[in-house]
């Protein structure tokens, strides 16, 4: 039966909500289209189709910036539409709160207490009804929803690579021994892309483009082989619409700034790892989360890198909701949920 029990990762790119006994009942693009000062006219995927499209009286937004809550109020409101519905048009079937809801939200480890608070805020401040609401460290969400064992005391790295953020965490007896938050992900390759394609055939390209050509393109690992995309955009000579042919070997270049400060990131913490647990690692390896990590050959550039070797998952960008639901499902995982009293941050 399914309960009015909810976890929530709210992400950059996307928003992810499970419903206990259901499971994933939303994984839609984090964005909502407004019109006049805050008024919604769409929310998720139908407010990204109007991304880069809208004309100027309404304005899409994306309220998660690097990983944190940039816009309280459209995130809050589209918190409600989800749950309620506006007018009944954007209602998701079967979700709402009531007086026995309860609210599980995953909250990245290295951002500020203030930060953290209004993930709290953002239910515990809105219209919904609730029971209770707990806070979840998201890197031990995502380990859970990867398919590790959090709770014994091996040391587990893991990595996920989302939109806008990768967050590099080192996991044992259910916590986290160190978290670093780093502001590239996704969406820097798109704009790395963006870039370069101006530079290189004076096309302006929008970010839906680039995030096509880094899906059709992309590789960890520079390709022998010349693979291409055709793209549209604006000549920027000319001004006019064109259409240009791009190389895998422009992409590459193009990505690899941003993929060595990763694999900088993931040394760093590699560095300052004790050394029991460091043995764990050379022992079980890195495990990699996040959609990003559907770019090809990435795992082999982080195994070459490091050393270590890499576990993937079947659905990288659900991990963290779906160990969401492991937690509100199994009691033994109880003491990974914190109230806001319970937590460090209030
Ligand atoms: N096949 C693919 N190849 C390359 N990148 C992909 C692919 N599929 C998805 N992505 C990228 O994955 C990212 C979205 O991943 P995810 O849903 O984990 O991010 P998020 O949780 O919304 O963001 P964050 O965790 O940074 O707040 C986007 O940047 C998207 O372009
Ligand atoms: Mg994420």
């Amino acid at each position: 039966m399914s309960e009015k029990i909810y976890g929530l990762d709210i992400g950059t790119n996307s928003i992810k909500i499970h419903q206990k006994g259901t499971g994933v009942v939303v994984h839609q693009k984090n964005m909502i289209a407004m019109v006049k000062k805050n008024e919604p006219l769409a929310l998720g995927d139908e407010a990204y189709s109007m991304y880069e499209k809208a004309p100027k009286n309404i304005s899409v937004r994306k309220p998660m910036v690097n990983g944190v809550i940039a816009d309280f109020t459209a995130m809050q409101i589209m918190i409600q539409l989800y749950f309620r519905g506006s007018r009944g048009k954007n209602a998701i079937e079967g979700l709402n709160a009531n007086g026995n809801s309860e609210f599980y939200i995953a909250v990245p480890t290295d951002i500020t207490d203030v930060e953290k608070r209004a993930f709290f805020d953002l239910i515990a401040s809105s219209s919904l009804k609730t029971r209770k609401i707990f806070l979840v460290d998201k890197p031990i969400a995502d380990a859970l929803g990867a398919g590790l064992d959090v709770m014994d005391s091996t040391g587990r790295l893991i990595v996920n690579i989302g939109a806008d953020t990768t967050e590099i965490s080192l996991i044992s007896l259910g916590g986290i021994v160190q978290s670093r938050l780093l502001k590239i992900g996704g969406s820097r390759f798109d704009e790395a892309i963006q870039q370069a394609v101006k530079k290189k055939h004076n096309l302006v390209i929008g970010m839906k483009s680039a995030e096509r050509l880094k899906m059709q393109l992309a590789s960890g690992i520079r390709e022998e082989e010349e693979k291409t995309h055709d793209v549209m955009g604006r000549n920027l000579i000319t001004g006019l619409p064109n259409r240009v042919t791009v190389t895998n070997h422009l992409i590459f270049d193009a990505m690899s700034e941003s993929m060595s400060s990763i694999i900088d990131a993931i040394k760093f913490i590699l560095e300052k790892t004790p050394p029991e647990l460091s043995m764990d690692i050379m022992h079980d390896g890195i495990c990699m989360t996040g959609g990003s990590t559907r770019i090809n050959n990435l795992d082999l550039l982080i195994q070459q890198e490091t050393g270590l070797s890499i576990m993937k998952v079947e659905e990288p960008e659900l991990s963290v909701v779906k160990g969401l639901g492991m937690i509100m499902d199994n009691p033994e995982y109880a003491r990974l949920a914190g109230t806001l009293q319970e937590s460090s941050f209030h």
